[in-house]
């Protein structure tokens, strides 16, 4: 076969700019926009936000060219990668990968769904006039509602449905070319006038200066299970999205494009938010509802704060979505290449699954609400901690240990280089995923067991 023309069965991307596009839409999510912003409020904000891009260059980056590189080689699901190349236990990190994009599915649809609300009240008008104290009322009472979080979880889910459906390059494709661009621009907007109100300075001095007492274990653990679910690694979603990857394509270049894309999203999600939060004097630990509490009060306040609404938040579901699709995807891409299902019935069938496992979560504010689970936290907050501090790093730390230690140097290399001629970094790269990766989250791990 002539490597530059792979003949899928599978789906495939049609340009490079379409896999950078979709990759980085898997990216940019809810994780830079509402998670980002509410966990470095309640980590102190400058160490935090340091270490985290610490984690991203160090441990992500990495980690993303092994998941492509893995995908793009196999031509495969996660369990299908891991058992093709070397099979055994090696094949529970493809289904740990799977597992996580199905539970981390379930809660993102629910949350995605508090978007989905907030832009029907922003085409309602809803925020335009209100007095600044009542804006974040609205996020109480949402949250007490659990019917309006079932609905909108529904809602959510069945977009994402529909574009899965589509297909990796009808589906994907499209809906990411068309919606990343806005992303990008409506967020510089917001962020620009951020920076021009008056809690702009103290707001840049909250993010940037570091104050190191108050990066703890936890803060350590958070910021490092937050790169990796900003970045969708350790669970196969870059694996999954490397397998629809043209040999052409320079991998190790894709994943940087896509990694400095993602981190500038979620500072400038940080640069768009804090200085409301200080202009108002608000509490920057107030948790997962910020994002819903603070920029609805300029949007309420500023001339033409409707329109800026509608465009925020319809932005806000698109980045939700260009995400929620490549969790499915996972899903769907096991289903598809291991158990030969049709592509339409697994996406339906396990698109409902999910949203099932999802209703816990949505009732987790309210109905649910005495219900505790880990450390006193709610339903839906436990699981997300669980997936992301512990199941992505985990997943990462093994396929770091896969990539380093197990796949034979000759092999990573012809993939990489495939796409990459005459790739100068490689030792680098090689040395990063052999040793600093693994190391690296093995240390934060056990730190925050209380082992070191
Ligand atoms: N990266 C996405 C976000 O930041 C979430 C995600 C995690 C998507 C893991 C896919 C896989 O919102």
């Amino acid at each position: 076969m002539d490597k530059h023309h792979y003949k899928p069965k599978r789906g495939l991307w049609t340009s490079r700019l379409g896999f950078i596009m979709a990759s980085a839409g898997s990216a940019v999510g809810l994780g830079n926009i509402w998670k980002f912003p509410y966990i470095t409020g309640m980590h102190g904000g400058g160490a935090f936000v340091l270490f985290f891009i610490f984690c991203i260059v160090a441990v992500g980056v990495p980690i993303m060219i092994a998941e492509m590189v893995i995908g793009r080689h196999t031509r495969k699901d996660p369990v299908g990668a891991f058992r093709k190349l070397r099979g055994g236990p090696w094949t529970l990190v493809g289904w740990l990968g799977v597992t996580a994009g199905f539970v981390i599915l379930s809660y993102y649809c629910v949350v995605a769904g508090w978007a989905v609300d907030y832009l029907w009240l922003a085409v309602k008008g809803t925020f335009s006039g209100k007095h600044i104290q009542e804006v974040p009322e609205l996020f109480t009472s949402l949250l007490a509602s659990d019917l309006s979080q079932l609905f909108w979880q529904a809602v959510f889910m069945a977009a994402t449905v529909w574009i899965v459906l589509g297909g990796v390059s009808n589906g994907l494709e499209r809906a990411n070319k068309l919606m990343m661009p806005v992303l990008f621009l409506i967020l510089i907007v917001l962020a620009v006038r951020g920076l021009f109100s008056p809690g702009g300075p103290k707001a840049l001095a909250f993010l940037f200066t570091p104050d190191w007492q108050k990066l703890d274990a936890t803060a350590m653990l958070e910021a490092m299970g937050h790169a990796f679910f900003s970045l969708s690694l350790g669970m196969g979603a870059m694996l999954t999205y490397g397998s629809y990857a043209d040999e052409g394509t320079n991998i190790p270049n894709v994943a940087l494009t896509v990694s400095i894309m993602d981190t500038c999203v979620a500072l400038l999600a940080g640069i768009a938010i804090f200085p409301i939060v200080f202009t108002y004097g608000m509490a920057p630990a107030a948790g997962p509802g910020l994002v819903f509490k603070t920029l609805p009060i300029i949007f309420s306040q500023m001339p033409g704060g409707t329109l800026i609404a509608i465009m925020f938040f319809l932005l806000l579901v698109f980045a939700a979505l260009t995400s929620s699709i490549s969790l499915l995807e996972v899903v769907v891409a096991y289903y598809c290449d291991e158990k030969k299902w049709q592509r339409r019935n697994a996406t339906v069938v396990m698109g409902f699954l999910i949203f099932l496992l999802g209703v816990p979560s949505a009732l987790s504010n309210h109905l649910l609400a005495d219900v505790h689970f880990i450390g006193g936290r709610n339903f839906l907050d436990s699981i997300d901690l669980l997936a992301t501090n512990y199941i992505l790093p985990l997943g990462g730390l093994l396929i770091a240990i896969f990539t380093g230690w197990v796949m034979t140097t000759r092999l990573a290399r012809g993939e990489i280089e495939k796409g990459a001629v005459n790739f100068h970094y490689y030792p680098v790269w090689h040395f990063l995923i052999k040793y600093v990766s693994p190391v690296l989250v093995a240390i934060v791990f056990l730190s925050r067991s209380g082992l070191f």
